[in-house]
């Protein structure tokens, strides 16, 4: 081949590979930000990278865009190994144009969204752009909805990922939306539907961007993201941890680690950790990591509806969707927060062949006009439908209270649930033994000659007969009482004997949940 036509070639790469040049490289920097291309390589393992599409080009010729060379269309896409698995990715670049989304940039977008459907492998999207592309008018909204689309279509399919790297503004916030989990980098990420200056043209609220949409609005508040890392590195490494716990696509299970960790490993702090008030806190995620492989536990959404705890350990090598009551806060009561962020998270879980361990220790639903007023019906009833629903192994441990319909949605026996196991220390009962003394031992308190003393004893009673695991495993609720230093050794040997679980539910074109 003639050396000039080589050389065109590598002349032509080079220039798309700048970007939008060294001025808005620096300025990119500048604030903290990484390029699309340098996430690219953080991502991926090294030399793996193939783009896809680098020499699209747009066909704009609104408002002088027929003037505007925009290297690599503002979005660098294409394929390559993390971990040695195959993964499609794409990175909005903020130096081309903003990383504004005109009708090229999405089409590359959507093919790289094809191509991991049809391949059965994961999508990370790291967002970083100014939106809608002003100059492309309707072609750039028809972009953003092709790219809705496949975000529907492949969710439970492929494993989506989004980080928002950057402004992510308008409607654009929707395609990470419909993906499975949203990382924000803290500071220099931002999300929302209208910004601060429409806000207050239409509204008069005063309020600034970070407030409005940053890493911790989203992580704390709205539980919009899953999760927020501290720089651009931090995210990407999270993203990579992530996907180790995840299979490539819904017709396989997640990678198996090996383990030097014992699994006949006995805790004996276990038998220690529930205090002897039952009206005493303590963290649930003590337990949680105790049991698991090497106590490594990868927490999702640690920041939103704290009283609910949801994230991945392996057992036994296996990756594991953890969902427990944190009895730290709001008593580990349910609310609405807490029923939608363990929904999601059960419903991720089963999408992906992900077994379910679930850590009860709950006195009921939080009462209130602001839960009635808010939906917890229906927010509660996402719980009861996603454990029903799920057919992958369900492991629940009850290790205190386990009260009313609280009892039921935390992933009980009625559910679903293949194996529950309970400490000595569970309770499980319609209500705690203060509220049921007073209705079921009304008229003998009542009628006594020291009604406090009768009301005491009527307590202990009740305790002594409901505030058990016994009666829950007399019925068989619950398959069996262990002792606590032994939970690992059973919660491994009930995943082992779950592994091959198969379960079909009525065929139907998809169920309606409660939303
Ligand atoms: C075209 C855009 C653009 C856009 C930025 N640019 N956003 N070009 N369409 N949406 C260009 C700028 O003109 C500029 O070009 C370059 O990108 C960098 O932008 P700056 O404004 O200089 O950067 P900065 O000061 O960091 O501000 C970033 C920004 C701001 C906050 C994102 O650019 C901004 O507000 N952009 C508009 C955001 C917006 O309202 N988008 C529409 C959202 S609605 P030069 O050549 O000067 O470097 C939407 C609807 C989607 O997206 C609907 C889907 C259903």
């Amino acid at each position: 081949m003639a050396t000039n036509k080589l050389e065109d070639l590598r002349n032509r790469k080079a220039k798309i590979e700048e970007g939008g040049g060294q001025k808005r490289i620096d300025s990119q920097h500048s604030k903290g930000k990484l390029t699309a291309r340098e996430r690219i390589n953080l991502l991926f393992d090294e030399g793996t990278f193939v783009e896809l599409d680098a020499f699209v080009k747009h066909r704009c010729v609104n408002f002088g865009m027929e003037k505007v060379d925009a290297p690599g269309e503002g979005v660098v896409t294409g394929y390559g190994l993390v971990d040695g698995r195959l993964v499609y990715a794409f990175a909005q670049d903020f130096t081309v144009v903003g990383g504004s989304l005109g009708e090229m940039h999405a089409k590359k977008i959507c093919k790289v969204q094809d191509l991991a459907l049809k391949m059965g492998a994961p999508v990370v999207g790291m967002n970083d752009s100014g939106g809608a592309r002003i100059q492309e008018a309707v072609d750039a909204l028809g972009g953003y909805g092709d790219i809705f689309y496949r975000n529907t279509i492949a969710s439970g399919v492929v494993p989506q990922i989004s980080a928002i790297m950057g402004p992510c503004a308008g409607g654009a916030v929707y395609s990470p939306a419909l993906t499975d989990f949203i990382f924000m980098v803290d500071k220099t990420s931002k999300m929302f539907i209208t910004g601060p200056q429409v806000i207050e043209t239409v509204t008069g609220e005063k309020v600034s961007a970070e407030e409005l949409g940053g890493a911790m609005t989203h992580n704390k508040t709205s539980g919009v993201a899953h999760f927020m890392s501290e720089n651009e590195e931090v995210c990407i490494d999270e993203i990579k941890r992530l996907l180790s716990f995840l299979p490539s696509n819904n017709m396989e299970t997640a990678p198996i680690f090996n383990t030097e960790d014992d699994i006949n490993r006995i805790i004996p702090e276990l038998e220690e950790i529930i205090p002897e008030n039952p009206n005493k806190p303590y963290d649930m995620k003590s337990i949680i990591s105790s049991i698991a492989d090497d106590e490594d536990f990868f927490e999702v959404q640690p920041y939103y509806a704290q009283n609910m705890i949801t994230g991945f350990i392996r057992i036994n090598g296996q990756s594991i969707g953890v969902v427990a009551n944190q009895p730290k806060f709001l008593a580990g009561c349910l609310d609405i927060n807490a029923s939608d962020k363990a929904g999601r998270f059960i419903r991720t879980c089963d999408s992906f062949n992900i077994p379910v361990l679930t850590f009860v220790d709950v006195p009921g639903f939080l009462p209130g006009t602001s839960q009635e007023y808010g939906g917890i019906i229906r927010h509660g009833a996402k719980m009861l439908y996603a454990y029903s629903e799920a057919t992958v192994p369900l492991v629940t441990l009850i290790v205190r209270k386990a009260y009313g319909g609280a009892y039921l949605a935390m992933g009980s026996k009625n559910l679903g649930a293949d194996m529950v196991l309970a400490w000595p220390t569970a309770e499980i009962a319609v209500m705690g033994p203060q509220g049921a003394a007073n209705i079921i031992f009304k008229k003998e308190i009542a009628n006594s000659e020291d009604p406090q003393a009768t009301r005491a004893e009527k307590i202990e009673e009740y305790k002594g007969e409901f505030a058990t695991p016994y009666k829950a495993a007399e019925r068989g609720y619950v398959d069996d009482v262990i002792e606590p230093s032994a939970t690992r050794p059973r919660i491994v040997d009930a995943f082992n004997m779950l592994a091959s679980k198969r379960e079909t539910r009525p065929s139907k074109k998809h169920g309606n949940i409660p939303v």
